[in-house]
């Protein structure tokens, strides 16, 4: 194994904790040694020590990066991989947020060293569309922070100038789901002002040398970098820099962040805003009070400037050539001074800039923040500017300097101070190492009575005469006898002559070094104070991005606080940043600069030892090495790795610790690689617990085997099982029906030789007993047979009920006929019969009557068939309805029977007279029809016979008995337009009171008896007669023709 060979090899030992002898001059050799070798990453322990080979290195290929994923961390050579891949491997299986802390001083190799921990991180986590999307937004965010925040300095070209700690959020899967940046503290005074040979932050550079000459135009830029006051023409191009190169891939990285085209433009617009203050020149002048005043000298570069923003230049002008100033209720106008007018300048282009950084983090985390709110595991990267000692020192140096001072407190605080602590607290026997604990001078730093920032924002706070001077002073009073301050007063209090230090200065012995600190510029850069004319003057353009940036600039929401200081927000963002380090479970990379001419290659020894010291990285090995590298609550370890023992795996049912005791005895591992504190195990060398993982991964994966074998084994019997149930259950339903089928097959055959069987016992039992009278039988059985269907077929196609309809079916046998005929005629009887039953009392003597009419009349009369037609009404009169016949009523009583207008034929003339005629059931009543006053009754029994005629006329003679009263006038002749009824109700009459036939003469001569004498009547059919009836002409006294037709 490459990685375990190189750890035993002695000259170059991969782990410092193995070098023999421990001196520094062994260690800085080790790093020397391995440095020549291109092995530039070392491991104390967990940490791992990187320096700086200022080339590039074929060991960031992604087949490294495949030998480094999930591998485990002493296995193979140290790498900055094996520590990404251990944090995220703990971060994913053991459910622990990690952070990974880079120190080391500027250009010693933080930002790479983050830049390849994100990239193995996205390299090795899974992959999606969705994912990959994340992990490329993570990525890109690099090219844009960098070139708005880097800058080359004389130690690095590519220097960080502000802090940032990037929070990787994953899932519960270890898919990277999005991230938070927080920044810290840009190096903004550089917009204004850098030493020669250094440069202004990357983007100004980048943008004039990338940006196509429209954009240049739009934004109103020159491409010639010494155009502006705030670059360098000199250091303009670097080696090995392509800024046109890097501005476009900042433009993509942009785009695939999730800029729009709109905000980037907005952006580039500020930027140029920036650069173009720089060029605003001002010059002095003398007001009419004699007060010196300055104005802009060229008003091009601001009236540009102006259009860039949409704002009126006379009022940018206003804001940078004058102050107002509200003393008491008044709001006084001043006029400024040159330097007053630059120093106001330049403050408002740090400002912009600064705060366009701000809202270009803000900007991005608002891309990469995790849209949803499941649970996340979290891996923060540390990126901070690293410790800095320049010529000239100022506030920002001071900063970057504490924040470093912090972080070396937090690797002291965990891995020196507390790791010791804890073996005290644990009880496992411990000889103390010796380690400079910075604590004071962080103490010196931050403290919030005597602290050098408490004292520098007391200074900013307080009123009357405040300048750096007093500043100096009160530290002077207050540290003079702190070991870790100097000054010039101090040194001489304590009488040592000290050339290195001016007067203006302070010095700090930090844990890196002794820095000499210029005071120059500490109150105002505290301060960090911007007119209030000149933010409300940006907030007066019509940028909106601009704008956003100076809310303060509303007029309506004017506050007369002051802000909190520089120095203040930084110490509390810091006091955040620790706070949250220290929830988390902590990797180191400790970055090493090797020279300070940034060659390839070329390794210092000096330079390096003076790092080793104060990076403390003899005491790191040291502790390590007396103490232990790993430990582990008992719980915790004992759930780990119980499966390496039979007596704990699966369930151990004691306490922890006698249950790791148990476990690790049974691994003969060698009692001084061990120690059982109070609650923890404590593992001595990193092998063991290398030892034990891979024991353990041996046995987690035979243990999967074994769970495999067992969930195969169970899934291949349950499935046996089911299919032999469901194979039983088949065959017993196969086997059933094939039963069924066959006993079906068996009960037909049996029935079928029953029928046989019986069919021929009845054979022989019928031959037997009928075999002498058989035929008769046989042709009887087939008689009745045939009648019996035949009935049975008439009873089920009788012919229909209706007495008109005569169909009858014919007989189907000859043999039948007379029957046939029978039933036929009894059939039409008794349907007349049921038809009669159900006639209603009066419809049946309308129908007598109609019949008595047809015996009377049919085919004697002509008339005879006309009347067929018409119903037999009785009253023709209404006698009931008709007030006028109210006597003829009376008279007729109930026991009317028919009531008609007839003529009556003048016996002497022949002639026709109108008359009412009543039938009652006794009498006949003629009446005369205007009086309605019978004229005439006749009792029905005095009626002796009437006489008709053959033809269809309505003459009859009515001949009466001459004893009767009215009688002795003579017999009556009538004309009736319903004659057939009146013959007919009169003749039903005289049956139903005399009980004997009416006598009824038809024909066309007869005698009547008048009381003048007999008269012979002739009938003759003859067009003459009228339309009305029978026309009478008498012919003689005793002869009278009657002309019909
Ligand atoms: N692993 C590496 N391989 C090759 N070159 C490297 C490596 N690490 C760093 N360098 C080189 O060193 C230079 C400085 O590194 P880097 O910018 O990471 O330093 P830094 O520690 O972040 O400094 P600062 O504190 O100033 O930001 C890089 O620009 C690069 O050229
Ligand atoms: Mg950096």
């Amino acid at each position: 194994m490459e990685g375990t060979s190189s750890m035993l090899d002695a000259e170059a030992v991969a782990d410092l904790v193995l070098l023999d002898p421990l001196t520094e001059e062994s260690l800085v050799q080790t790093l020397q040694e391995r440095f020549r070798r291109h092995d530039i990453y070392t491991y104390i322990g967990n940490v791992v020590i990187s320096v700086n080979p200022y080339q590039a290195l074929p060991i960031y290929t992604p087949e490294k990066v495949e030998e480094y994923h999930n591998c485990s961390f002493f296995a193979v050579k140290p790498h900055i991989y094996a520590i990404a891949d251990d944090a995220y491997r703990s971060l994913r299986d053991r459910d622990r947020d990690q952070c990974i802390l880079i120190t080391g001083e500027s250009g010693a190799g933080k930002t790479e060293a983050s830049k390849l921990v994100m990239s193995y991180v996205a390299a090795v986590s899974s992959k999606g569309e969705e994912v990959n999307k994340v992990k490329e937004q993570l990525l890109q965010s690099n090219p844009v922070l960098e070139a708005f925040g880097n800058a080359k300095t004389v130690r690095n070209d590519n220097s960080s100038r502000f802090g940032k700690y990037m929070d990787i959020e994953f899932d519960f899967k270890g898919e990277p789901l999005g991230g938070v940046i927080s920044n810290y503290l840009l190096e903004k005074s550089r917009i204004v002002r850098h030493v020669k040979g250094e440069r202004n932050f990357h983007i100004f550079y980048q943008l004039l040398a990338g940006a196509s000459p429209q954009l240049l135009q739009q934004l109103k830029l020159r491409q010639d970098c010494g155009h502006y006051g705030y670059l360098d023409r000199a250091s303009s191009s670097l080696p090995g820099m392509d800024d046109a190169a890097n501005f476009h891939a900042m433009q993509d990285a942009m785009r695939v962040i999730g800029f729009s085209p709109a905000e980037v433009t907005e952006l580039l617009e500020v930027t140029a805003v920036v650069l173009k203050l720089g060029n605003i020149q001002l010059s002095s002048s003398f007001q009419a009070s004699g007060m010196e005043a300055c104005s802009i000298t060229d008003p091009q570069e601001l009236r540009e400037i102006c259009e860039l923003i949409g704002l009126d230049p006379s009022t940018l002008e206003q804001a940078l050539c004058t102050r107002t100033v509200k003393a008491r209720d008044e709001t006084v106008l001043t006029t400024l001074t040159v330097p007053q007018g630059y120093y106001g300048r330049d403050a408002l282009a740090k400002n912009i800039y600064s705060r366009l950084f701000d809202w270009l983090v803000n900007r991005i985390n608002t891309s990469i923040q995790v849209k949803s709110d499941e649970q996340r595991k979290v891996m923060g990267v540390l990126d901070i500017y690293g410790f800095e000692i320049f010529q000239d020192n100022g506030f920002e140096q001071f900063i970057i300097n504490y924040c470093n001072e912090k972080l070396q407190q937090i690797f002291i605080l965990m891995t020196l101070k507390e790791e010791q602590e804890e073996y005290v607290r644990e009880g496992i026997q411990w000889t103390p190492v010796e380690f400079f604990d910075n604590s004071i001078i962080c103490n010196l730093i931050e403290n919030s009575t005597s602290g050098v920032l408490a004292m520098l924002d007391e200074e900013c706070l307080r009123p009357g005469v405040v300048n750096e001077d007093t500043f100096l002073n009160k530290l002077n009073q207050l540290l003079a006898k702190h070991k870790h301050y100097e000054s010039k007063e101090t040194q001489n209090a304590r009488h040592i002559t000290d050339t290195s230090l001016p007067a203006h200065c302070f010095r700090i012995h930090h844990y890196a070094g002794k820095v000499t600190y210029n005071v120059t510029g500490f109150i105002e850069k505290n301060n960090d104070l911007l007119f209030r004319d000149l933010s409300q003057a940006m907030w007066a353009s019509r940028h909106t991005l601009l704008r956003s940036l100076f809310p303060e600039g509303d007029p309506q929401k004017v506050s007369l606080k002051l802000p909190p200081t520089a120095g203040f927000q930084f110490k509390s963002s810091v006091a955040m940043l620790m706070k949250n380090l220290y929830s988390k479970n902590p990797n180191y990379i400790r970055c090493i600069k090797p020279n300070d001419t940034k060659s390839a290659m070329v390794f210092t020894p000096e330079l390096v030892l003076a790092q080793v010291r104060y990076l403390g990285l003899m005491e790191n090995v040291r502790v390590r090495r007396a103490g232990y590298a790993f430990r582990q609550l008992y719980g915790p370890f004992l759930q780990r790795y119980k499966m390496l023992n039979r007596r704990t795996w699966p369930r151990w049912d004691g306490g922890d610790r006698e249950g790791v005791e148990v476990l690790m005895a049974g691994l003969a591992f060698p009692a001084e690689e061990l120690a059982f504190g109070h609650t923890k195990i404590f593992i001595r060398s990193p092998r063991t617990l290398f030892d034990l993982e891979q024991q353990r991964q041996e046995r987690v994966s035979q243990l999967a085997t074994l769970i495999q074998k067992m969930f195969r084994g169970w899934r291949c019997r349950t499935q046996y099982q089911l299919m032999r149930k469901s194979q039983i259950l088949i065959s017993a339903w196969f086997r059933g029906h094939r039963q069924k089928n066959q006993y079906k097959q068996m009960k037909r055959s049996a029935l079928v030789l029953q029928a046989y069987a019986r069919g021929w016992k009845a054979r022989r039992t019928y031959r037997k007993y009928f075999r002498s009278s058989a035929s008769t039988r046989v042709s009887n059985f087939i008689y009745w047979g045939l009648v019996q269907r035949y009935l049975l077929g008439l009873a089920k196609n009788l012919p229909p009920l209706a007495v008109t309809d005569r169909t009858w079916p014919p007989a189907p046998y000859r043999f039948l006929d007379k029957t046939n005929q029978e039933l036929k005629n009894i059939f039409y009887h008794w349907k007349c019969k049921k038809y009669r039953d159900q006639l209603p009392p009066s419809r049946r003597a309308q129908l007598q009557a109609k019949l008595c009419a047809s015996e009377l009349f049919k085919d004697k009369k002509t008339l005879y068939p006309k009347s067929l037609q018409q119903p037999f009404r009785g009253d023709y009169l209404g006698l009931k309805q008709n007030p006028k016949y109210q006597k003829l009523h009376a008279v007729a009583k109930d026991k009317l029977v028919m009531a008609d207008t007839v003529r009556k034929v003048n016996r002497a003339n022949g002639k026709t007279v109108p008359r009412l005629l009543l039938l009652t059931t006794e009498h006949l009543i003629l009446a005369d029809p205007k009086a309605a006053q019978p004229k005439t009754v006749l009792s029905i029994s005095d009626i002796r016979g009437v006489s008709v005629t053959h033809f269809s006329d309505g003459f009859l003679a009515l001949h009466l008995k001459e004893v009767s009263t009215v009688g002795a006038k003579g017999d009556f002749l009538l004309v009736s337009d319903h004659l057939i009824e009146l013959v007919t109700r009169l003749h039903q009459t005289f049956e139903a009171i005399s009980g004997q036939v009416l006598p009824l003469h038809i024909t066309d001569r007869f005698s009547t008896h008048f009381l003048k004498g007999d008269m012979s009547i002739t009938v003759v059919e003859s067009p003459k007669a009228g339309t009305d009836g029978p026309v009478c002409k008498k012919k003689g006294s005793n002869k009278m023709e009657v002309l019909v037709h």
